[in-house]
């Protein structure tokens, strides 16, 4: 089987100043343990997304952004494009955000039409995909994740999945302080595998999928010793120094 280099990516959601993200990342860089075996990311918002680059030099901690525009450029007031994104920096980009999905409406569709804006920009989207509470107890969690799965690979073919990440994140998970188990997250994360290996047995194998709802330095280890999860996207524990690195080291 591929060996996957784990990644854990910490989504700063609509927090920090620069003041903070200053302490933040310095503190950050401080912590983490040279050579370890994962790969790091931090997704500021927009406005700070120039700067936290300068802050991380090269400190092997990338930068991603939180979304990004389907668009290629134009009238799109309040829009930012994947070009300016690649332009101060950005690697990778979350892309279908359950808050996004949920908050803003985005559609499966147009999900699908921002992960094609970020490949065209050799950006790497992370694709987030994850069901309601309601989804779960109805029995439907493994047809919503597959339905948010196909819409993408319908619009850009599996192989398109070579230069993407997959996170799964259960919605009722996402910042309520209730973790899915290590077993539960598993049953999902293998599901979303081979369900990629069956139409690609090279790219199933090699995806990364990481797990994101609630992750925390006292739980992640649990989660990361999973065969099929391969890192970790993290909000709220991502906000402090300390708990971020104790969580990187977890996957490393
Ligand atoms: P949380 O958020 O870690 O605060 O639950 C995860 C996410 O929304 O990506």
């Amino acid at each position: 089987m591929a060996k996957r280099q784990p990644l854990v990516a910490g989504n700063w959601k609509m927090h920090g100043s620069r003041a903070e993200n200053a302490t933040l990342v310095n503190g950050l860089l401080d912590l983490l343990q040279p050579g370890k075996r994962a790969e790091i990311l931090v997704c500021p918002p927009f406005p700070y997304l120039l700067e936290t680059g300068r802050l991380l030099r090269d400190g092997g901690v990338a930068l991603g952004a939180q979304s990004v525009c389907a668009e290629v450029q134009g009238a799109f007031t309040g829009e930012v494009s994947a070009a300016m994104l690649r332009d101060v920096g950005c690697t990778y980009v979350l892309v279908g955000h359950s808050e996004r999905r949920h908050v803003f409406g985005e559609s499966d569709e147009l999900v699908a039409r921002k992960f094609v804006a970020a490949q065209s920009q050799k950006i790497v989207p992370v694709l987030c995909v994850g069901e309601t509470l309601d989804e779960r107890e109805a029995g439907r969690t493994l047809d919503v994740v597959s339905r948010q799965i196909d819409a993408v690979m319908t619009v850009t073919g599996v192989k398109s999945l070579a230069r993407a990440v997959i996170a799964y994140e259960p919605v009722w998970a996402i910042g309520t302080g209730r973790t899915a188990s290590g077993d539960q997250a598993q049953e999902v994360h293998a599901m979303i595998r081979a369900k990629i290996a069956a139409l690609d047995a090279t790219i199933g194998g090699s995806v990364r999928i990481l797990y994101g709802g609630s992750v925390k330095a006292s739980n992640a280890r649990e989660l990361f010793a999973m065969p099929d999860i391969d890192g970790g996207l993290v909000g709220g524990a991502s906000l402090k120094a300390d708990e971020f690195a104790r969580i990187c080291a977890g996957a490393g």
